[in-house]
């Protein structure tokens, strides 16, 4: 068994010993806006089936990561870009596709807990603690209360946290970024671990959807103009949520109905699959599941361990695993969603990109969605959302060039 970790381990940093050197062959581009627009191209041979071939240049390729991890203190951001698919093409390759843009600046520590609630108390263009769901479960709207004639786009976020912690006074900034640029921000709360399990999460995440669909026209929201973000495990739970009421599946004993039309379905940084592979690089090569990284509160830490202990390896909590049952182009109407946005970035020590892969892989085999996979250099797995709510400009932008795209 410990020569399948080695080995894992060195495919991963193989993995990244390609992306290293890719990036040194990019020229650079000056604004993060440009990089997303621009068509420049590269091409890189990055097959995860060609295993032997990994193996074999493994030894030579660590090496060279190696020196690579210590020669490169670049904070370049590349952007991998763009891929929007109509029928099973060869993903490896389009996935591959990097421009690249100047340094981001370094990612300031957010508020404490004490002083995002003040902001929060004190935001004025917000309608608060709004009840979505029979529990109780409440979310906040950012609109701007003088002009709810003219319908603007809808963008909800599920934050992330370990499915163990968080809380959506800590996002005001972000809602604050999508009331100034004229977008109607939805941030719920939802049932954190150990109050509530995976199917009642999605349920929230269900249920905050079929709210904003129905309510958003009195903030001025367009709902036929709905976008829903989701990092980290709000990533995993958009994406089961969305899986779940595509295929019509039952949740807590009651079959999804199909969700309202998504005109994005924007995926940052998420763990889609909870297999070994997944834990040996959530946890920086050991299996040991009490040293999950994701979190510095031990209690988090613990309760993160025994969520992942029970969730290990089940296809029913894989958005993946549940994908793979279903035969090709099996799925009718793209999930409802006219596209989808999945994001990584290369510094995340916490998800692994096959992450993201493997779910754009099921995703258009089973219903050939447009899509599109960005490809972040320099950033780490909160890099985005933590740019956002201490309100720096490159990541602001980013932020409403993802979501707008
Ligand atoms: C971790 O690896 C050890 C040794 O390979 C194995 O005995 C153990 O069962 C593994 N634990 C888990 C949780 O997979
Ligand atoms: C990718 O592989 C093909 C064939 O295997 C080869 O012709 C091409 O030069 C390779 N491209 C790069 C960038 O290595
Ligand atoms: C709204 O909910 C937040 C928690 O998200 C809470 O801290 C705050 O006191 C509530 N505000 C009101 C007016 O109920
Ligand atoms: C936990 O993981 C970190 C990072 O991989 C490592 O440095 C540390 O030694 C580990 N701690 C234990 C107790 O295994
Ligand atoms: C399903 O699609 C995959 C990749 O898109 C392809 O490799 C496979 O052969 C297809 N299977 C069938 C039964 O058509
Ligand atoms: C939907 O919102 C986007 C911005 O996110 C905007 O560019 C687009 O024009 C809107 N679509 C419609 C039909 O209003």
């Amino acid at each position: 068994m410990k020569n399948i970790y080695f080995t894992y381990i060195l495919v991963l940093l193989f993995i990244l010993g390609i992306k290293a050197k890719a990036i040194n062959e990019i020229e650079e581009e000056d604004e993060l806006v440009n990089a997303i627009e621009s068509d420049k191209e590269e091409e890189i041979n990055l097959s995860e089936n060609d295993d032997d071939n990994i193996i074999n240049n493994v030894v030579d390729e660590v090496v060279n990561v190696v020196k690579e991890i210590f020669n490169n203190n670049d904070n370049d951001i590349e952007i991998e870009d763009e891929i929007d698919s109509d029928v099973d093409s060869d993903i490896e390759e389009e996935m591959e596709t990097p421009t690249e843009t100047e340094i981001p600046t370094e990612t300031e520590i957010p508020d404490t807990y004490e002083a995002a609630l003040e902001f929060y108390e004190n935001y004025e263009n917000i309608a608060r603690n709004i009840t979505y769901n029979n529990d109780g479960k409440t979310l906040d709207v950012y609109y701007n209360p003088l002009d709810t004639n003219t319908k603007k786009p809808v963008n909800i976020y599920i934050f992330g946290g370990s499915w163990v912690s968080n809380e959506k006074v800590k996002f005001t900034r972000l809602g604050a970024l999508l009331e100034r640029e004229d977008h109607i921000g939805v941030i719920p709360n939802y049932v954190l671990y150990p109050n509530g399990l995976f199917e009642d999460m999605v349920d929230n995440v269900y249920q905050t959807i079929q709210w904003t669909y129905n309510n958003i026209e009195q903030y001025g929201g367009d709902k036929d103009n709905i976008t829903i973000t989701g990092h980290s495990s709000g990533a995993h739970l958009v994406a089961l949520t969305i899986i779940k009421a595509g295929l019509g599946i039952e949740n807590n004993g009651v079959k999804l109905e199909p969700l309202p039309y998504l005109k994005r379905v924007i995926l940052l940084n998420g763990p889609y699959i909870f297999n070994q592979e997944f834990i040996v690089y959530t946890l920086g090569g050991s299996n040991d599941t009490s040293n999950a990284t994701s979190t510095d509160d031990p209690k988090e830490q613990a309760l993160l361990t025994e969520l992942i202990g029970i969730y290990f390896d089940n296809d029913e909590v894989s958005p993946i695993q549940i994908l793979k049952k279903m035969e090709n182009d099996s799925v009718k109407d793209h999930f409802n969603v006219e596209k989808f946005t999945f994001v990584y970035t290369s510094e995340d020590i916490i998800i692994p990109e096959f992450s993201a892969k493997e779910l754009i892989t099921e995703i258009i085999r089973t219903s050939p969605s447009q899509y599109e996979y960005i490809y972040l250099q320099g950033l780490d797995h909160s890099s985005i959302i933590n740019g956002v709510i201490t309100e720096k400009d490159e990541f602001e932008n980013l932020y409403m060039d993802i979501i707008t795209k």
